[in-house]
């Protein structure tokens, strides 16, 4: 039996930052067609709008639990889903900004549901990374930019490259070896500095940016001294932005390289 044989589907939707603007006609379309709606949404009031647009909304939120794995968590809300799937509904899974940024459980949902012979897939929606751009006025292209999971940074031995932005996910878990807290703290968050001021003076300025996620709200865009940031004050929906600081190094080497290939084109079209 192929996959198109089997009448489960999942299809994993964002709803973007904010309530009401950023949701797509297509990712609306996919909850309102589905049987069953499974939600993991920033906050109560965006749970709450997308009850209006289907009768069997269900929260993935009730899985977590302080002290539980997240892990544990997400394996949780992956199995809850494919039940679903399994017995033959069609399954929109609904996470805010984009279910595929940093985001374990839609990315797991689909490659489960795949393995299994179902239809499974995933539609892009506005994420974080998205919003920070917007307003922050960061074109990621300009100097390159560095995404790094906060505790990721900590736990392995990355480079980092201080000519480019970093972006830190995650950074109010950040050194949470137990995967099991909602929040760590200055003494984490120290380790943290003491690993960036490799690359960074601890005067460089950081942003701590929260994107809105209600009409009404403004993004929260505060800047802090690296040496200060163990004692801000920052939350699971905090997203912290390293800005370059130092130049981008010339490459000599490779541009002479390029001009002498310039040369031997140009030669050639005069010869031609
Ligand atoms: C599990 S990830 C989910 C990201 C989400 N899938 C997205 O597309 O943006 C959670 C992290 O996203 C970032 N985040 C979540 N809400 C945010 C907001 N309102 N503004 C800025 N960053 C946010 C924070 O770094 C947070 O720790």
């Amino acid at each position: 039996m192929n996959s198109t044989d089997l009448p489960g589907s999942l299809v994993c939707v964002g709803l973007g930052m904010t309530l009401g603007s950023h949701v797509s006609p297509l990712a609306r379309s996919h909850i309102e067609q589905s049987d069953v709606v499974f939600a993991a949404l920033s906050d109560g009031v965006v749970e709450l709008w997308v009850s209006q647009m289907h009768p069997d909304v269900r929260s993935l939120q009730p899985f977590y639990q302080e002290g539980k794995s997240r892990m544990q968590t997400y394996r949780q809300m992956v199995e809850a889903i494919l039940t679903e799937v399994r017995a033959g509904k069609r399954v929109c899974g609904v996470f805010y900004g984009h279910p595929g940024v940093f985001a374990w459980v839609p990315h797991k949902a689909i490659q489960v549901a795949q393995s299994e012979g179902y239809r499974a897939h995933m539609e892009p929606g506005i994420s974080a990374e998205d919003c920070l751009y917007a307003d922050l006025g960061i074109d990621p292209g300009k100097y390159g930019c560095q995404h790094f999971e906060a505790s990721q940074l900590l736990f392995y031995r990355r480079r980092i490259d201080a000519t480019a932005y970093l972006v830190l996910w995650q950074v109010g878990v950040a050194g949470d070896q137990s995967l099991a807290r909602f929040a760590t703290g200055a003494a984490y968050r120290q380790v943290l500095v003491d690993v960036l001021a490799r690359d960074y003076p601890l005067q460089h300025e950081l942003i701590i940016y929260r994107a809105a996620t209600l009409p009404i709200q403004q993004p929260r865009i505060e800047r802090v001294a690296l040496g200060d940031l163990p004692q801000a004050d920052i939350g699971m929906a905090d997203t912290v932005v390293v800005p370059p600081a130092r130049a981008m190094e010339p490459n000599p080497e490779i541009r002479a390289r390029l001009a002498a290939l310039d040369l031997a084109a140009a030669s050639e079209i005069a010869s031609a």
